[in-house]
């Protein structure tokens, strides 16, 4: 009988439903204030391990993206198990690339939540936290799903309890920004007078969402004047029926909130060839489902991060 184990997992994407970006820290990152929230779209990742004496990765990817989060992931998972096998993963991407989506850390994170559990090993959330910090700042939390804030690098993470079910729209123009260079060139406009207001307006947005609730994107003021067509898709998502639209992370992708799915069926149509996915919000209770769906038949009850059913 063959030892496999396999799986089939989903990655969803991630939308910052406000970043504030505060100052350049001594370890050269930026100190956020964020709030993120997971999403339908997903990428789709098959995954297969059998114990070996010696580890090998693989990595079955359509678009060969040249160093691999999700490889990485699956080597720092196994050294941190102490386990060695043969990892075959088949990665399907459906998250546009370098949109501010998540989608690459949300593929990463995926990995280190299935990998100890096909390997029967346990890595507790605090060793899975500290895994997924050094692959990335976003990839933390997608080992936590639903809404959060997250503050310091972004990898300090809060859970927030889930707001009403919400559809939006998000639209991915392929336009592509550099992180690194978004940090540096908003790093001039960064003032500690700023910083308290930040601290003070970003905690207003997650105490409640009165009648003040403006939702900010601090990388718009320095992405926008760049690439003038996103400010445009902005516009043309408050036209078209959104309570609100922002771009997510560094961009390039921008979402809006719509009240219901018609007004998103009437409005995809605006944006002609641009890429645009319907999308809904996903709780934390649903993103826990998805996972001990996926993992059902390798799993031993309903627990969080999901333990394996073959742990000695
Ligand atoms: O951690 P991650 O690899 O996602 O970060 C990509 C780049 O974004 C970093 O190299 C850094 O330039 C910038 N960054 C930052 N402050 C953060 C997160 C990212 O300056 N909190």
């Amino acid at each position: 009988m063959s030892d496999t184990r396999r799986v089939r997992l989903r990655a969803l994407a991630k939308l910052n439903l406000d970043l504030r970006v505060l100052c350049q820290r001594p370890d050269g990152y930026h100190e956020l204030r964020t709030i993120f929230q997971t999403i339908s779209l997903a990428d789709r990742i098959e995954m297969a391990f059998t114990p070996r004496r010696k580890t090998t990765v693989k990595l079955d990817d359509e678009l060969a993206i040249p160093d691999n989060l999700v490889s990485r992931a699956a080597h720092f998972a196994l050294d941190a198990m102490r386990a060695a096998g043969r990892v075959e993963m088949r990665l399907t991407k459906q998250i546009p690339m370098g949109a501010g989506l998540g989608g690459g850390s949300s593929d990463a994170a995926a990995v280190l939540l299935a990998l100890p559990v096909l390997a029967g090993r346990k890595l507790d959330i605090e060793k899975l936290s500290e895994l997924a910090q050094q692959l990335g700042s976003d990839v933390g939390f997608f080992l936590l799903g639903g809404r959060a804030v997250g503050i310091g690098r972004g990898t300090e993470l809060f859970p927030l309890p889930d707001g009403p079910a919400q559809k939006a729209l998000v639209v991915a123009p392929g336009v592509h920004v550099s992180t690194p260079r978004a940090y540096r060139d908003l790093s001039p406009r960064l003032t500690s007078e700023s910083q308290q207001n930040k601290i003070f307006s970003f905690q207003s947005q997650v105490w409640g969402r009165g009648v003040e609730w403006l939702p900010r994107n601090d990388f718009e003021e320095v992405v926008f004047p760049q690439h003038p067509s996103l400010a445009a898709i902005k516009k043309s998502l408050l036209r078209s029926g959104a309570s609100m639209a922002l771009m997510t992370g560094s961009g390039s992708a921008l979402f809006g909130l719509y009240p219901d799915r018609n007004r998103i069926s009437v409005a995809l149509q605006s944006f002609g060839a641009v890429r645009a996915f319907p999308v809904s919000f996903v709780t934390r209770s649903r993103y826990r489902r998805m996972w001990w769906r996926a993992l059902e038949e390798h799993i031993t009850g309903r627990t969080w991060p999901p333990q394996s059913r073959y742990a000695r």
